[in-house]
């Protein structure tokens, strides 16, 4: 087993080999007071470095070199654009493992899981390169023989990406990707959490041959400043956010005195179902990987797992066989499959979901408490809930952690009533083999993103996004484009 030796010389490697530093027009800077933050490894409260604590003079300077660098980006041909997302992808695959071992420090994410992301976050950028291709208009017939109606899409202008810590790099890739690729200017600010993989990714986007002030980067502690900043300032026409649905409603009333487009994120609270004509060891596979990568934190993965009576104790063992082969520890070591939660605050949410179950009745199959490792006190053992009620905290609230809660229906109706049952919809998940139960669960599901026989939906050609609280807008897929421009119309008299 690795030691904490060869702890430290990755993260003297990986980390040590960085400049964690602000990127404004095309400099790494300092802030302007010299203040910084520390980021932590979640896994061992380790201080892995420090980084620049930027404010309001650096948001001004950040929207001001995003404003400069807008019309020469927005009119470079788009081949031109979607050439340095290619170049910036092949970076990313090429330099993998190092965004990878960068990630799993500063999130905690099993390695293999963090080299998955690196894929996925390189993917949005090949897939939004080819958009970028195909930012088509339209000729309309005019009404008069004298006219000539067309309709043009351009970039919306400076756009923010405020990006979460739970995928530090593919929620950066699934903005920037349609932003630059639109022709948009950018200002990404990373999650307090996890702000190396950003910056490292900067780092690619300059050597790729980005100009200087097409993607400015600012590292926050204290997000207010510069969410105040954005939001005052005419110059920034978009904004886009992944996180809580709470800060989400703040960003929509923020957002009305300047008529910001905004595109939103949000929480979910997945429901998870498995009828009893599923194919059972697929559906168990499809509930591991939904309910616990990345320790349960993502908003799609599953948060209450329904299973019909028939099948109930069945589903429950077989689930629970697989969920005690998963290994809790720190992600940089090979057999590990749960990392630690991102903090202290994570980890109470968790212990209060499951003591407010088991007050009312629900039963512990599998963990329930916190996993004794040497490091920070976030580790958390995969922990199967059986006899759970819709109407449990852990059903009713997203607990993103790695707590599956199983509970009984008897029939469609009363499933899909209780699935829908939420201010969330964003994901759901249903597996059965009966294809007309396909369709007639799918369409009534007030979901956004649905996983039929799939536990793993997310691609970058799909359209990714949530209704209800979930959120506002789509990323991803042919759409994802459409949330950085603008539709003009030219009427033409000749
Ligand atoms: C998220 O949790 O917000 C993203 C998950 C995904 O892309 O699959």
């Amino acid at each position: 087993m690795q030691g904490v030796a060869d702890f430290d010389q990755i993260v003297a490697q990986t980390i040590g080999a960085g400049d964690w530093r602000l990127l404004i027009n095309g400099d790494w800077c300092e802030s302007a007071s010299g203040a910084t933050f520390p980021v932590e490894n979640p896994a061992t409260g380790q201080i892995l470095a420090h980084v620049p604590d930027a404010g309001t003079s650096e948001t001004t300077a950040a929207i001001e070199a995003a404003y400069a660098a807008l019309p020469a980006w927005s009119a470079m041909p788009a081949n031109g654009r979607a050439e340095i997302l290619r170049k910036v992808a092949a970076l990313m695959l090429e330099r993998r493992d190092y965004l990878a071992t960068l990630m799993t420090l500063e999130q905690g994410k099993p390695l293999s899981e963090a080299r998955g992301e690196i894929t996925y976050a390189a993917s949005f950028l090949t897939w939004f390169a080819g958009e970028a291709e195909r930012i088509y208009g339209q000729i309309v017939p005019a009404s008069v023989a004298n006219k000539r109606i067309l309709v043009l899409r351009q970039a919306v202008g400076v756009a923010v990406m405020i990006t979460p810590w739970n995928f530090p790099a593919a929620m950066l890739t699934r903005k920037l990707g349609p932003a630059l690729a639109a022709g948009c200017t950018a200002i990404c600010k990373p999650a307090e959490q996890t702000p190396l993989s950003a910056i490292a990714l900067g780092k690619l986007f300059m050597e790729a041959g980005l100009p200087d002030g097409v993607l400015n980067i600012l590292t926050c502690q204290d997000p207010v400043p510069f969410s105040e900043t954005i939001f005052a300032d005419d110059r920034v026409r978009k904004i886009s956010f992944t996180g809580s649905t709470e800060v989400g409603k703040l960003l929509i009333a923020k957002s009305a005195a300047g008529v910001k487009r905004l595109s939103l994120e949000l929480g979910g609270n997945a429901p998870f179902i498995v009828f009893e004509d599923a194919d059972l060891p697929a559906a168990v596979r499809g509930a591991v990987i939904s309910k616990f990568r990345n320790a349960g934190q993502t908003c799609v993965c599953a948060n209450r797992i329904f299973v019909q009576r028939a099948i109930y104790e069945q589903f429950a063992d077989l689930f629970t066989q697989e969920v005690r082969q998963l290994n809790v520890g720190n992600g940089l070591l090979p057999h590990v499959h749960v990392g630690p939660l991102i903090d202290l605050p994570a980890r109470q949410k968790v212990e209060r979901h499951i003591s407010d179950a088991l007050a009312q009745g629900a039963q512990i199959r599998l963990g329930g408490s916190a996993a004794e490792l040497v490091g920070t006190s976030t580790f958390w053992q995969p922990t199967v809930l059986s006899s759970a009620k819709a109407d449990m905290l852990v059903a009713r609230e997203e607990t993103f952690g790695p707590v599956a809660p199983l509970i009984a229906f008897d029939d469609e109706d009363e499933v899909l009533h209780a699935a829908n049952a939420t201010q969330y919809g964003l994901a759901a998940y249903f597996f059965t083999r009966d294809l007309s139960r396909v369709f007639r669960v799918a369409e009534r599901l007030e979901y956004g993103i649905i996983g039929v026989n799939d536990g793993l939906p997310s691609v970058a050609q799909a359209p990714f996004g949530g209704v209800k609280q979930s959120g506002l807008g789509r990323e991803g897929g042919s759409v994802g484009i459409d949330e950085y421009l603008e539709i003009k119309y030219l009427s033409l008299g000749i």
